[in-house]
């Protein structure tokens, strides 16, 4: 028997129901803040994420799904922002229009050893402005992301926030670092000894305890920052200030790749373990232009969906939006059913009905189940009358009702079913 492969998953219909929920709650709140959905292919060449995310950066050294053939080596893609970066600079959309928003839902695949919110293909639900150093959207996008966060339900989440700086002052940070940390070489994991010389920032954030006690005795303040860049990271603090967005300055948040720049911003939850990111994102000032279109400022964030599915309880369940169950008795109505079932779902009733040979009995068990709140009974009287029994399971009544009214009767019967949802 085929297994799926370790760090992949099946979401069954069940489960699906919740997935929608959280994508369209995502899309509604998305498109208020003027952001225009993206779709780009699920593999690229493999060098649009060495050269955009960086040599040394975890992803690309040791998580990349890689595909080669003769010539070429695709990567199936391990994040979404520099993907829609090349889409941006080769349909050139900056000449459309200087400033875009987009947002994007779609799998990514890392390579890494699966666990409890890590998995080899997960999904982002993602945004990305494009165009734009006004600190602004660098507001606007965090806030977004609490307002996803509040419409999902989700409880209990930190946002931190961070400012590397522009590359001079990252570079300044980079050397701040390897002097602090070089007496310290024998004491870090055998990974931060590696990442010393190649890639300093990430020892910040290792969760080896040795390291973490190393770096928490850092003094990391502002110093490497030049006047523009506390400017700016004070402008987004304040502007946060004043839409109320709570947040911790956390100085050691530094993000694993390399094109950020300024702002860097992660949200935390206690209940996901040790991967307890549910979302990340920050500016990418440089990557436009690294990767050979214009030089425009960005920023952009993504969420885990999985880990969203570890914190919420969507609303959403179960019956997936059915009407009507449509119950036959004896052959000539089974064929006068088909063409009604049909003209049903053509006229936007959602319905289903018996394939499985059940009896009266089953085939109302069956309705019960799907959780349908009108049942229509189509038998030998029925079609002698040219009626259909419509049965309210909802409000326990029947009535006999004619073919040709039978649409508009439905739909006044949904209509009076969903005020009375949103009265209880
Ligand atoms: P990231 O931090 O690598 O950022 O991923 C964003 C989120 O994806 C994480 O916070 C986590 O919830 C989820 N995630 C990452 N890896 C896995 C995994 N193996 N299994 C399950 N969930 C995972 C980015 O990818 C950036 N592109 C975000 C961004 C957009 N920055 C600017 N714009």
């Amino acid at each position: 028997m085929y297994k799926r492969v370790p760090g992949t998953r099946d979401i069954l219909p069940e489960e699906v129901y919740s997935w929608q929920w959280i994508e369209e709650i995502a899309r509604g709140i998305l498109r208020n803040y003027a952001y225009q959905e993206i779709r780009t292919p699920v593999i690229e060449e493999a060098s649009l994420f060495s050269r955009g995310l960086g040599e040394f950066a975890e992803i690309v050294q040791k998580q990349m799904f890689l595909i080669k053939n003769k010539e070429d080596t695709y990567a199936l893609r391990p994040e979404g922002t520099a993907s829609i970066v090349r889409a941006y600079i080769e349909n050139n959309l900056d000449k459309i229009k200087k400033f875009s928003k987009f947002y994007y839902f779609g799998p990514m695949f890392r390579l890494e050893r699966p666990q409890k919110g890590r998995l080899r293909q997960f999904h982002h639900i993602g945004a990305e402005a494009i165009g734009s150093i006004d600190p602004n959207i660098d507001i606007e996008v965090i806030s977004l992301a609490d307002t996803l966060l509040r419409s999902w339900g989700v409880n209990g989440y930190q946002i931190q926030i961070n400012t590397l700086g522009c590359p001079e002052d990252k570079k300044k940070l980079v050397q701040l670092l390897e002097k602090e940390l070089k007496d310290e070489a024998a004491a870090l994991c055998q990974e931060c000894q590696v990442r010393l010389n190649k890639n300093v920032l990430r020892i910040l954030d290792c969760k080896n305890e040795a390291c973490k006690q190393i770096t928490a005795k850092l003094k990391l303040q502002d110093k490497h920052l030049c006047a523009d860049c506390q400017e700016h990271f004070k402008e987004v603090r304040s502007g946060l200030d004043g839409l109320g967005v709570k947040y911790e300055v956390a100085r050691h948040l530094v993000r694993g790749l390399d094109y950020y720049t300024r702002t860097v911003f992660e949200v935390k939850h206690g209940q996901l373990g040790a991967q307890d990111a549910l979302g990340a994102g920050g500016r990418y000032d440089n990557l436009v232009e690294e990767l050979g279109g214009p030089k425009v400022a960005c920023v952009g964030f993504a969420f885990g969906v999985e880990r969203l599915m570890l914190v919420t309880q969507p609303a959403a369940k179960t019956t997936g939006g059915l009407t009507a169950y449509l119950v036959t008795l004896g052959k000539e109505a089974s064929r006068e059913g088909r063409i009604l079932l049909d003209q049903l779902r053509k006229n936007g009733i959602p319905c289903e009905t018996d394939y499985e040979g059940r009896s009266l009995k089953g085939a109302m068990r069956a309705a019960n189940e799907l959780g349908v709140k009108l049942v229509l009974l189509l038998g030998e009287d029925e079609l002698k009358k040219n009626v259909v029994m419509v049965k309210d399971m909802a409000a326990g009544s029947q009535e006999e009702v004619s073919r040709q009214e039978l649409i508009e009767k439905l739909k006044e019967k949904l209509v009076q079913n969903s005020k009375r949802k949103d009265q209880n």
